[in-house]
């Protein structure tokens, strides 16, 4: 049951511009993460078609870095819900623990594949005139490979738990990420 809380009590609800950076920060990712997989990296770097992608994932992945560390910083400096209770001490604790890991992973992929494309001269090569590398033989390469695919099965725990609370335990919980009094 949600209601207005106290100045200093814990709120009912996240800060609404963390609710607002949650929802269009998990459309950027999820679609990062597909385009990544299923256009970018099948293309050969010479293919033309290639360019294009590498603008919009490139462009979208900075945008991304930049609104996540926005986020971070209001996660850290305003007041969250309590933590949820599920009644199981393994659950209440993966929960905050997996929301951590989201932050990391994905700051992780922006991070890795800015050095990456940056060491490699792509900046150059997508927004300029340089040419393009033949392909990536950078440690961030595999970072931004294998990250990738630990922030899909992190993602895919974090929603399947969203729904277990939303309609199995139906505690209420998705409210906790929209807006409304807190
Ligand atoms: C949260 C942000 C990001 C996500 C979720 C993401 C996701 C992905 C994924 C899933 C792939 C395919 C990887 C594979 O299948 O091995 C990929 C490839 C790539 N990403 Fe990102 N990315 C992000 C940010 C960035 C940034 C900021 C840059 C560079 C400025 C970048 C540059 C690249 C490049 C150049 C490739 C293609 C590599 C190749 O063709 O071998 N990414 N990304
Ligand atoms: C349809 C997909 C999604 C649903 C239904 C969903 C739902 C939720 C809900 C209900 C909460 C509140 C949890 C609580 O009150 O304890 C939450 C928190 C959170 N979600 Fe999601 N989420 C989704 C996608 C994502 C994605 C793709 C990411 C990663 C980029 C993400 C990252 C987080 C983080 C880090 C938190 C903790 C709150 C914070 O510190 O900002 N979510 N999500």
């Amino acid at each position: 049951m949600l209601r207005n809380s106290p100045v200093n009590a814990m709120p009912s609800r996240y800060h609404p511009a963390l609710v607002a950076l949650h929802w269009i920060l998990a459309f950027c990712v999820v679609g990062l993460l597909f385009a990544g997989t299923l256009v970018l990296d099948p293309l050969a770097n010479d293919d033309p078609a290639k360019l294009i992608s590498f603008r919009l994932h490139m462009g979208l992945g900075i945008v991304t870095l930049a609104l996540m560390a926005v986020r971070l910083v209001l996660r850290l400096s305003t007041r969250t819900p309590p933590r949820a209770r599920t009644g199981n001490a393994f659950l209440d604790r993966l929960g905050p623990l997996t929301h951590w890991a989201l932050y990391g992973a994905v700051l992780a992929m922006a991070v890795s594949g800015l050095l990456f494309a940056r060491d490699s001269g792509l900046p150059d090569a997508v927004f300029g005139t340089g040419p393009m590398p033949e392909r990536f033989d950078h440690p961030g390469r595999a970072v931004h490979g294998i990250v990738a695919s630990v922030l899909m099965a992190l993602i895919a725990l974090h929603v399947a738990a969203a729904l277990w609370h939303q309609f199995l335990r139906r505690d209420g919980l998705m409210a906790r990420m929209w807006f409304g009094p807190r």
